[in-house]
């Protein structure tokens, strides 16, 4: 099938959940609250990526590619949703680690293998040697007679989540939520900006929060600008442009870095987990709703309008992040050993 002009092959099985976050409502004294869980697909543990790679893999198929190739760090959310798209596909799938084989490299790729994913280590390197060695096994792939796709272009992964956003406002409309405010990480761009294109496809019915997670506000607006720039040369379509949409930019949660922990996470991990039974990480899920919870608390937004938090997956990472928490280390601090009789 097609969308936006280009082939996609479906690895989503529908929507994904939204709902109502009642118990966190009452806590905060705002309401309504929503999550979209996107964090709730069935293939592969679900996350966004799951939703660029339904074009990835509509190009690859289109190409008569027979194998996918992609490239992040052993514990990579793309790298293993990009094993069971191939599993799902029916395609081979070679994975590039820019990381030493060690113990723990092993471990955070154990999924990507038992998805039947062909792993090579390469050591640690930055992201441009990382295209270059990707390149190189490609090429290798074709003197062996194979067709190899690179998965990663930013532009086509975008468009994924173009589609997220008539599908959030769809559900929206149909359940009457009437969302407003939705929350996601800005990182690389392909996702955001996706959604950003999609909502204004349909002439902006939301307000974009992004909680930056990576970079400098110059550095992830460019990364917008540019792939909000392909997007339309690549669709065709040309919905108002950017400056026409509400979009607000969080830059207080990144703290000392990209996946490095801050409290203010820790805190949102444990107060969604404590309330909704709803898992987030230290990465891009945290920090995001760190910021969901200081804007619903605090008087920055009207308060008859609805907010929605994007839950963009990635809870697999929570495994290798055990050693980011302080609280949740002191055994006698966690609910559960404070109800606990005492002996
Ligand atoms: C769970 C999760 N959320 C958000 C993002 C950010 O997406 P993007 O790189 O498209 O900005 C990623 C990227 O890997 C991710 O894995």
């Amino acid at each position: 099938m097609t969308d936006f002009g280009h082939s996609r092959f479906a690895l989503l099985d529908g929507p994904t959940p939204l709902r109502r976050m009642e118990r966190l409502e009452a806590t905060l004294g705002r309401r309504p609250l929503y999550i979209k869980r996107d964090d709730h697909m069935e293939a592969g543990l679900g996350g966004n990526k799951l939703r660029s790679l339904e074009f990835w893999v509509g190009a690859a198929l289109e190409e008569e590619a027979d194998v996918l190739v992609v490239a992040g760090e052993p514990n990579s959310n793309q790298c293993r949703l990009t094993a069971a798209a191939a599993a799902k596909a029916g395609l081979d799938c070679v994975i590039v680690h820019n990381a030493h084989q060690d113990d723990w490299a092993g471990r955070a790729s154990a999924l990507s293998r038992i998805l039947g994913a062909t792993i090579r280590f390469v050591g640690p390197m930055d992201e441009n040697r990382r295209s270059n060695v990707v390149e190189d096994v490609a090429e290798q792939l074709r003197l062996d007679g194979r067709r190899p796709y690179v998965v990663g272009n930013g532009v086509v992964g975008a468009l994924g989540y173009a589609r997220a956003a008539a599908e959030l406002l769809r559900q929206s409309d149909e359940t009457g939520a009437g969302i407003r405010h939705v929350f996601l990480p800005g990182s690389m761009g392909p996702t955001e900006t996706g959604f950003i294109f999609g909502n204004a496809l349909l002439g902006n019915p939301f307000e974009v929060h992004l909680v930056s997670v990576e970079y400098g506000l110059a550095d992830l607006a460019a990364r917008i600008a540019r792939i909000d720039r392909d997007l339309r040369r690549t669709t065709g379509l040309n919905p108002p442009p950017l400056e026409d949409a509400a979009i607000h930019y969080h830059m207080d949660y990144l703290g000392p870095g990209y996946a490095r922990p801050t409290p203010q996470a820790e805190e949102a991990i444990l107060a969604l987990a404590r309330h909704e039974a709803i898992f987030l990480e230290h990465t891009y899920t945290g920090k995001t709703f760190a910021c969901f919870m200081d804007m619903a608390k605090g008087g920055a937004l009207p308060a008859d309008e609805a907010m929605c938090f994007l839950h963009t997956g990635g809870v697999p990472a929570l495994f290798w992040q055990l050693d980011l928490f302080n609280l949740i280390r002191q055994p006698d601090s966690g609910r559960t050993e404070a109800l606990l009789p005492a002996v």
